[in-house]
């Protein structure tokens, strides 16, 4: 009987473990909310650099990270040279908001909807860039839809939005935006391979990504 006690919490423990490292909370959200998640890892370390390198270096603003997740794209932001009070990341679960909170003490983590961002972000803030990893072809469509609206209102006179998805063909989501430019990259090492695009709403021309 004992003998069983003790197996027990230390099943216990091990759950405790695997649910707070993460991988863990990744596969936990997975299998919990596969719409928001829209991916079956998270993004590699070189998907998330290329994506921190989207980022305009010659302007100064706020930039904003949408679904945060483990903290990948975070990091890579961070080490691109991104200084913690000009970085906020908006993440709608729970359990990736205490995690984040926990990795990145310094950055402003929002609990929040990445539809509602228009009321999330400091007004007056000038906004440099809107980096985001969202699965917006998995999300409902209207949710999609008000998203966007919302990087097209922040965007409207400078910054850029980055923002990743696996699709080969253009995405239906990519119809809701009206960009003045776009490029695109391809980054094959991720699982599955990834497209970049950053759109530019306002008149500048794009940065160009380091080699
Ligand atoms: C594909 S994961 C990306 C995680 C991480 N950035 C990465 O690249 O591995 C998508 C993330 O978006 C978050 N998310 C989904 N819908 C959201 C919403 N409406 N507002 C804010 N975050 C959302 C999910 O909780 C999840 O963390």
């Amino acid at each position: 009987m004992m003998h069983r006690v003790l197996r027990f919490e230390r099943a216990q423990r091990l759950n405790e473990y695997i649910k707070n490292i993460a991988p863990g909370i990744f596969i936990q959200e997975l299998f919990t909310q596969p719409g928001s998640i829209g991916a079956i890892c998270p993004s590699s370390r070189y998907l998330a650099r290329r994506m921190a390198q989207q980022v305009p270096r010659d302007t100064d603003g706020l930039v904003i990270e949408l679904g945060g997740g483990t903290g990948v794209i975070t990091q890579a932001l961070l080490d691109q040279g991104i200084a913690p009070k000009n970085l906020m990341v908006v993440e709608y679960s729970r359990p990736f908001v205490r995690r984040l909170r926990e990795r990145f003490s310094d950055v402003n983590i929002v609990h929040g909807n990445a539809a509602d961002l228009c009321q999330l972000v400091p007004p007056g803030r000038k906004i440099k860039a809107i980096v985001s990893s969202l699965p917006l072809c998995s999300l409902p469509d209207p949710l999609t839809q008000l998203i966007l609206q919302q990087w097209q209102t922040l965007l409207r006179e400078n910054g850029v939005a980055i923002q990743f998805s696996y699709h080969l063909r253009t995405p239906k989501w990519r119809h809701y935006l009206t960009p003045k430019h776009t490029c695109s990259k391809m980054v094959w090492a991720n699982l599955p391979p990834a497209n970049i695009t950053t759109f530019s709403f306002s008149e500048p021309t794009l940065p160009h990504s380091a080699p």
